[in-house]
């Protein structure tokens, strides 16, 4: 390892990520090579954004044949690219929500869709839940249901609300605080998958009876589908498991292969209610990410990749059901949790001295892999051989 090893970084930038101590410098497929010379297995992906894989090369094609014609214009003017890509978007979710708002994050994609909630139903509560994770601007941590992260920053936006997790009896009693009928609920926010607490999901009943919930009540059932979403859980989106529509998703991390963009995707309903000036984001949709959002999309389509989640998912959770070590295996598809019987820390180093790349979580017991969609047999039986031999 180099010793200048982020010696200018640290020197210039605010400390505020816990970094592994690796220097990376290019990437291909599930590979990373680091600045001295090594090659590690990425089942981290670049937390959950590189979905084709590093420097896909129809990716990197699309994005340098944009660079080359017109990086950016705002949404002042009409785009090719912003239109194929959208076309794209929209062909991959569900026809429900096929209208779309351009964002820059995750966090972005967030805010919008809080806002738009309170703007169609003219309400303000937002309830979300606890161990969810929304974002750190404001508004979108207004809505975060970790105190670790909310409480030094208080006071927050007004009106948010949380209840645990998988809770519907604890959801109705919180909406029936909002007024008569939960009048004053504008929206219930989730993560499908709860991912940074540690890979935390529910059964088909939680899902339709907010579902139900929300019908009753007016309010907009909004899926946070930054992680799950494009191909993550072996679908393009979770919007549309268990037979349960939301009515907006929101989207960011993988969607551009690891260019920052997010969207918001909504109703027809709700896009009715849209005016000229309403939202508005100078860098959302720009040339450049667009291109690589409509080659994301074709490559996701084209290479079969969310076959192969399914297909190596399923392969994977059965080997890791197997290990000893091994208390539960959680999520789907390249979203999972492997919980051990004792600290993940531990794991992670000892896959780390054996140059793979996995992430931890809000839980100290549970290892995260997220890796690139195109992770294949070979590169999974790597990884369990390390791993059974972690003691
Ligand atoms: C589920 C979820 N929502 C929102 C966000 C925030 O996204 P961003 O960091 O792009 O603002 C994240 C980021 O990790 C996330 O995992």
């Amino acid at each position: 390892m180099p010793t200048d090893l982020g010696l200018l970084e640290d020197a210039y930038q605010l400390r505020t990520y816990k970094k592994l101590p690796l220097q990376v410098v290019r990437g291909e497929g599930v590979w990373v090579y680091t600045s001295d010379g090594q090659r590690y297995l990425d089942l981290y992906g670049g937390h959950a954004v590189v979905s084709t894989g590093h420097c896909h090369p129809r990716v990197v094609d699309a994005i340098q044949r944009q660079a080359a014609q017109m990086i950016f214009y705002s949404n002042i003017v009409y785009s090719e690219v912003r239109g194929r890509a959208a076309a794209a978007l929209a062909r991959a979710a569900p026809p429900e929500l096929r209208k779309i708002f351009f964002v820059n994050s995750g966090s972005e994609a967030n805010e919008n869709a809080i806002k738009l909630a309170r703007k169609v139903t003219g309400k303000l509560r937002v309830i979300s839940f606890e161990g969810g994770f929304h974002g750190r601007t404001i508004g979108s941590l207004s809505a975060t249901g970790i105190k670790k992260y909310r409480d030094q920053y208080s006071p927050l936006v007004p009106g948010h609300e949380f209840v645990p997790f998988g809770d519907l009896e604890a959801l109705r009693r919180c909406v029936a605080l909002t007024g008569p009928e939960g009048s004053d609920t504008a929206a219930i926010l989730l993560e499908p998958i709860q991912s940074m607490a540690g890979v935390r999901t529910a059964g088909a009943d939680f899902f339709r009876g907010i579902r139900k919930l929300c019908d009753e009540i007016g309010a907009m059932l909004i899926y946070d589908e930054i992680q799950t979403g494009f191909g993550r859980t072996g679908t393009f989106f979770f919007a549309g498991r268990h037979e349960v529509m939301p009515d907006m998703v929101t989207l960011a991390k993988g969607m551009a292969s690891g260019l920052p963009m997010g969207a918001v995707l909504v109703t027809d309903k709700i896009a009715e209610q849209v005016k000229f000036d309403d939202l508005g984001s100078t860098f959302g949709g720009g040339p450049l990410v667009s291109a690589a959002l409509e080659a994301t999309v074709q490559v996701i389509e084209e290479e079969g990749l969310l076959e192969n989640v399914i297909r190596q998912s399923d392969y994977l959770k059965t080997a890791l059901g197997g290990l000893v070590s091994v208390e539960e295996v959680r999520g789907e598809g390249f979203l999972l949790g492997i919980k051990f019987k004792s600290e993940a820390a531990r794991y992670q180093q000892a896959l780390l001295q054996a140059m793979i790349l996995t992430g931890l979580s809000g839980d100290p017991r549970v290892l995260r892999l997220l890796p690139p969609l195109s992770l294949g047999r070979a590169e999974i039986d790597r990884f369990l051989d390390v791993l059974a031999r972690v003691n």
